[in-house]
Order: C-alpha cells, then structure tokens, then sequence
C-alpha cells in the first residue's frame, strides 16, 4: 500500500529498531517504519558509505560495517531490519540474535534449509524472536483467491495457475550473481512458493518438476515454470517470466464447479463464473480453426451466474503489527510467520532447483 494511504497507529511503546542494508528495500522501510508509528529507526548500517545521506537526512546515526558492535549497542535497540543481498542474511541474522536482538530478515531468508536452520537455532538458543518479510501474504490478489477458494464459490478447487510476467529482465547488480542469491526462484519465487504453501499448510507437496529460463543471461534464471501437486490431487502452477511482453492473468483457479479468474496484483479486476446448471440443452458446436468443437464452445448465459470478485480490505500492516507485538510482549512463539512455514518455503526452493538441474520431477512429501 503507498505511504500516503497508510494510516499512523497510536501505539504505547514503538520498537526500537536499526536497518542492515539501506538500499531500494531497507528504504523502502525506512520510510513505512517511519511513517507508520509503530517504530522508532535508531540506526542505519550499510557497506555503501553513499547510504550516509540517507541516515542523515532524518538525523539517524550511520555505521559502517566494521561498526557493528557500536550498532548493536545503541541505546535501548531491540530489533533489527535485515535488508542486505541475500548471501549474508544467515551472518547479520545470528550475530543480531546472539546480541539477543529480534529480527526482521527480506525474503529469501536465505538461501538453502541448512542456513535457515542455523538461523532458527540461533534465535531458540537466545530466545529471541525471528521472522521474514513475507510480505505478499497480504497481497489483495492473493488473499482474494484465497477467499475464493474457501468459501466454495467454485466447489472444490483442483488446479491453480499464480503467474508473474514482465518484460525488464532482472533488476540491479548482485539479482544477476548466483553466489549472492540472484535469480528469479529467490526473488520472486520465494514470494509466490510462500503463498501457494500457506493455502495448502496441512497437505503434502508430492512433487515437484521446475523448469528455468536463462534469456538474458547464464548465470542465474530469469524466469521459471514450477508444477507442484498435493497429496490431494491440487496441481498448481507457478510461472515467472521477465521477457513477457504480453500480460497474463495473475490467478486462475479453477474448481468443480467454476473459474475464476484475478487480473492484476489490486484484485480489482476480474471475475468468479460458477456453474448454475451443468447441463446446456441449447449447446451449439462453432468452428474453431480449421475444425468444429462443441466440447470448447461457450456456453449459454442461463448455464452460467457471473459474479464480482470478493472484497479485500486489508492495509498490509499486520506483519510489522505482529513483529512489534512480539518484541513489547516478550512472545517470539507468537510470530505469524514460523519457522515451520519458512522451512518448508525453503525445501520447496531446493527442490525446484534440483529439478530444474536434473531435468526430472522429484517425488517427495513434505
Ligand atoms: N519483500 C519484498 O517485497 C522485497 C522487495 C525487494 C527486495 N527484497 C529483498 O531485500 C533485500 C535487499 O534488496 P534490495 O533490492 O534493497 O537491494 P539493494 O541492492 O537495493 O540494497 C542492498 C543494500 O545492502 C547494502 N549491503 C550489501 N552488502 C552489505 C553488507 N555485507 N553489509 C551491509 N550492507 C550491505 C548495499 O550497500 C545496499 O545499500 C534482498 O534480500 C531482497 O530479496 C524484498
């Protein structure tokens, strides 16, 4: 949600937090944190000493990161925002909850389940709390399909296509580095792996096939197809695509008894079909190409009931809500986003690697 549509919470006590990492990301929070009252920013570190202007500009103090120590011992710090690249998320993460400091980590956690556990070990062992920028759980789109899905619009839901396309390859220097988490499977992947995951919490994954793309480059895919079906039949599809240069539909979900289908990321475009009468007396068949078809042919309007999708009022905040609960009230065990969740993102990221590499699809449950 832009800043300008957010409100300002009234709140008792505000964290104290310092931001790792103040590029597009950490400013990006700089400035919601600032503005949302939730938090007061004590400190910004970053490795670029450009970021300085930044810090200085609202009177916050900068730290190189040979300054860390000085970082953690601000005055009353209790949390910190991780928003560097991907690769040195586990350090700053650990060292950050050995100082027994909560963290905020961007997503990718990190880049393999061997790492996150370490991560998650770390915070256990201090007692601190840890939770992950998944912020697209609160995407409208995604919390519309959701709805739809549960409230049995459609009936019960058998396949769901979640695609992402754009046409300006992958953004900025380190996205394109293999050894720094670039590519698309961590950057947006991660985002729609998370989602597809949390509306499906209690099923297996049985497998997984993931195919990547590499148009503009070698290094790291710029793109990907992953096909993953759940123990109860569910076949979803993930597409990411960075050299569309047509727009798809964000979601398809198709159930027993209906479509639906959500245009953009806002959930204000398009529409639930479900079926009134399955039965079409009046079917005609039409030519289709070169041949005639009355098995893809439309059906007649009585057949059919035509509804808007459902409302979506969510303000995006509950994550920095959750997080800031959990720091004033000493409950890492109430974070909305768990280790197991992030986990299981995680094994699904590796295993979509692995197919892509062996060509295969890779049975599994988990
Ligand atoms: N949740 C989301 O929607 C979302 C969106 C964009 C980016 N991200 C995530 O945010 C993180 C940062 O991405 P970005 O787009 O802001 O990248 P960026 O390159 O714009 O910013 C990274 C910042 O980290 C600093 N940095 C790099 N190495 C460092 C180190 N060792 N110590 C301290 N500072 C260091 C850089 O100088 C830079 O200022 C990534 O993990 C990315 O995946 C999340």
């Amino acid at each position: 949600m832009c800043l300008n549509l957010l409100k300002r919470e009234i709140v008792k006590e505000k964290v104290k937090i310092g931001i790792i990492g103040c590029g597009g990301m950490g400013g990006y929070h700089l400035n919601r944190m600032s503005f949302c009252g939730l938090f007061d920013v004590i400190g910004i570190l970053d490795k670029d000493p450009a970021v300085k202007k930044k810090a200085d500009f609202r009177r916050i103090p900068f730290f190189a990161p040979e300054d860390l120590e000085k970082f953690f011992a601000l005055p009353g710090l209790q949390a910190v925002l991780i928003a560097t690249p991907n690769d040195v998320h586990k350090e700053y993460a650990v060292a950050a909850a050995n100082h027994g400091l909560a963290v905020l980590c961007e997503k990718p956690v990190t880049m393999s389940c061997a790492d996150l556990q370490e991560m998650l070990d770390a915070a256990e062992k201090n007692g601190t709390l840890f939770s992950v920028h998944q912020n697209r759980r609160w995407d409208h789109d995604f919390l519309c399909m959701k709805k739809i899905a549960e409230s049995g619009m459609i009936g019960h839901v058998y396949k769901i296509e979640s695609k992402v396309v754009g046409s300006n390859g992958i953004p900025g220097a380190w996205r394109k580095v293999k050894s720094q988490g670039g590519g698309m499977i961590y950057d947006w992947g991660v985002h729609l792996m998370d989602q597809i995951l949390l509306f499906k919490q209690d099923t297996p994954v049985t497998s997984v096939k993931c195919v990547t793309s590499y148009v503009y480059q070698e290094e790291v895919d710029d793109g990907f197809e992953l096909e993953i079906t759940f123990g109860d039949g569910t076949f979803v599809t993930i597409t990411i695509d960075t050299n569309s240069f047509v727009k798809v539909p964000r979601w398809m979900i198709y159930g027993m008894d209906g479509t639906a289908v959500i245009d953009t990321f806002n959930s204000k475009k398009g529409k639930v079909i479900a079926v009134k009468s399955r039965y079409d007396a009046k079917l005609k068949g039409v030519q289709a190409g070169n041949g005639f078809t009355k098995t893809m042919a439309d059906r007649s309007k009585g057949t059919i009931k035509v509804s808007r999708l459902p409302k979506i009022t969510d303000d995006g905040l509950d994550l920095y809500r959750n997080f800031c609960k959990c720091v004033l009230e000493k409950t890492p065990e109430k974070s909305i986003i768990t280790g197991k969740q992030l986990m299981r993102v995680m094994k699904l990221i590796e295993l979509s690697f692995e197919s892509a590499e062996k060509n295969e699809v890779i049975k599994t449950n988990f």
